[in-house]
């Protein structure tokens, strides 16, 4: 019974790679090594195992047996989304498919459709995908698919609402990430409501953000705030570096 129990539960990964953490484990480790004969070495293992500390500390944070940060970040989203639930969702860059789940959770009548590349830097796949969803019992109203946030393969206007959480700014091969934005935007059906949350008030990727909220607003949505969620209470000061949690927003409106 424990073992059945253990097996149903949904998997929904952790942002921290383990291999952020072996990695520079594993560097610092053999730079410990040739410290020996050569001790000037101590300065990079120290400097390597400091990374690796700091990643498994981030790990343990995110991670729902430890701080549960993650899903207390990707909670944001939804609240923010004003959607009526009819028709169809898009979720951009769905990861472990956790956002597009709770969302086709929370809007029964929906259908949802959960994007990603998969590639190596997440232990993510549309098959794990696929598992949560028939775990949590919404698997015949959420489809994954395979395809890059740069290049959406659907027509302009093809959904009544579009999400995104923590994937623009990973997106490869953009130099300006604000095109994302756009692109998410032309699959959105004129009139319907988007939420992203990305690393938005971090200057040197987007910008000033009323440059953002600009540039947005020029591509002809009716309606778009920026919210600073970087100072959300239960972001612990450890996970507030620009590139973690401290520079979190949400973008949020109506094409
Ligand atoms: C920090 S994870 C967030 C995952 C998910 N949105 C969540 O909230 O758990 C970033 C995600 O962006 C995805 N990603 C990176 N580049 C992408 C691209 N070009 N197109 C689509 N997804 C991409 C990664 O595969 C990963 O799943």
């Amino acid at each position: 019974m424990v073992e059945q129990d253990r097996a149903e539960k949904p998997d929904y990964g952790n942002w921290v790679a383990t291999r952020l953490v072996y990695v520079p484990a594993a560097i610092g480790l053999i730079f410990a090594g040739l410290a020996v004969p050569f001790p000037l070495l101590a300065i990079p293992a120290a400097i390597f195992l400091l990374i690796a500390l700091y990643f498994a500390y981030a790990r343990y944070l995110f991670s729902p047996q430890g701080r549960n940060v993650q899903n207390q970040i990707r909670g944001l989203v939804a609240p923010h989304l004003d959607w009526n639930g009819e028709g169809q969702l898009l979720d951009i860059g769905c990861g472990s498919g956790a956002l597009a789940i709770e969302l086709a959770k929370k809007y029964p009548r929906a259908q949802v459709t959960g994007i990603d590349h998969w590639g190596g830097s997440w232990e993510y796949s549309r098959e794990v995908c696929a598992r949560n969803a028939e775990i949590e019992g919404v698997s015949g109203r959420v489809a994954f698919e395979q395809g890059s946030a740069a290049a959406l393969p659907f027509a302009d206007e093809t959904f009544d609402a579009v999400v995104s959480n923590l994937t623009f700014h990973e997106v490869g091969g953009v130099k300006d990430k604000k095109e994302l934005i756009r692109e998410a935007l032309r699959v959105l059906k004129k009139g319907g409501p988007f939420t992203f949350q990305d690393l938005f008030l971090w200057k040197q990727v987007y910008g000033e953000p009323q440059d953002l909220v600009r540039a947005v607003k020029s591509w002809g949505v009716s309606e778009v705030e920026l919210i600073n969620t970087s100072e959300s209470s239960f972001i612990p000061a450890a996970l507030k570096l620009p590139f973690m949690a401290g520079t979190i927003g949400i973008l949020a409106g109506r094409k």
